[in-house]
């Protein structure tokens, strides 16, 4: 890792390059939101550690033993429901909120970009005394691998948005579609299965039109999502990462910060930042 010192030079460099961008992609993964308390997928404590995404994220898993399959989906929604977006997800929201030529990609199905919009707009709110609680639909995050929150049908392919607890005792108690009663599964996106092509469309245009991708605690082995620098650079643009540790994407990055989401991105994106601990 890195010295202090390094690390200030860094980001200070970043901020410099951040500010006088006119198009910034924010790409985010699992490692964005480990201080709110989720886990992350491939760490020392990640859940391809302990469970087979073959038995659990798969349309085959799901086919073969769906109880089991949305007995793991229940747990990670009521352990992701109970965690709050931390520093990392508050500055990006007021990124994208007050720069409109701002976007934010995320891999992340734990819906905490979207609730630190929402607090960010209700904050802007209550300080301008304004009533308009909507976030714009340009600072919403795309989501390349669907929602924790949001079940899609087996029958009817009917999306919706849902945060109830999952009943998984038996296969009769599984959620079931309102109107034309098949099974429901979750809508996120599993192995072997392809990306919405329209979302993965506009992820594309984002990162071929940005002058910089910044890319935050993601482990970058997961693609198409991983490709998403990649076009930014052929496009001219530059890649910014922020980790823990070096990843695939440190290679075409132009710098790399070793620190925690929660801790850098104040810094790089915040007005008045305090490069002092
Ligand atoms: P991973 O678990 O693969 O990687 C998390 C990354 O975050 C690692 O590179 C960590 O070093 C870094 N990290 C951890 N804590 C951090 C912190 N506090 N600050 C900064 N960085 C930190 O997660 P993803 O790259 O998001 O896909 O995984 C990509 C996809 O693989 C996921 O969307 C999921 C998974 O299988 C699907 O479910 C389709």
């Amino acid at each position: 890792m890195p010295g202090v010192v390094d690390n200030l030079k860094e980001i200070a460099e970043a901020r410099r390059l951040l500010g006088s961008a006119r198009r910034i992609l924010i790409l985010t993964g699992a490692g964005v939101s480990a201080e709110s308390g989720v886990p992350t997928f491939r760490g020392p404590d990640g859940l391809w550690k302990t469970h087979r995404p073959e038995a659990l994220a798969t349309p085959e898993a799901f086919q073969a033993d769906p109880r089991l399959v949305w007995e793991w989906y229940g747990w990670r929604r009521e352990r992701v429901g109970a965690c709050r977006p931390n520093a990392a997800h508050a500055a990006i929201a007021r990124l994208t909120l007050g720069n409109e030529n701002a976007r934010l990609v995320t891999q992340n199905v734990d819906g905490l970009h979207e609730l630190a919009l929402e607090e960010a707009v209700s904050e802007g709110c209550s300080s301008t005394g304004s009533a308009e609680r909507a976030v714009p639909t340009r600072a919403a995050p795309i989501r390349l691998h669907g929602s924790l929150f949001r079940t899609r049908c087996t029958g009817c392919d009917d999306r919706t948005m849902d945060r109830r607890p999952v009943d998984a005792a038996s296969e009769a108690t599984l959620p079931r579609c309102k109107r034309c009663g098949a099974l429901l599964r979750p809508d996120v996106v599993w192995f072997g299965e392809g990306l919405d092509p329209e979302v993965l469309q506009r992820a594309m245009r984002s990162a071929e039109t940005a002058e910089i991708c910044l890319v935050v605690g993601t482990s970058g082995l997961v693609h198409p999502a991983a490709s998403l620098p990649l076009l930014t650079r052929e496009s001219g643009g530059v890649v910014l990462e922020v980790n823990l540790e070096s990843t695939p994407l440190t290679t075409i990055a132009m710098s790399s910060i070793r620190g925690r989401a929660g801790q850098i991105l104040p810094k790089l994106l915040e007005a008045e930042p305090e490069l002092n601990d």
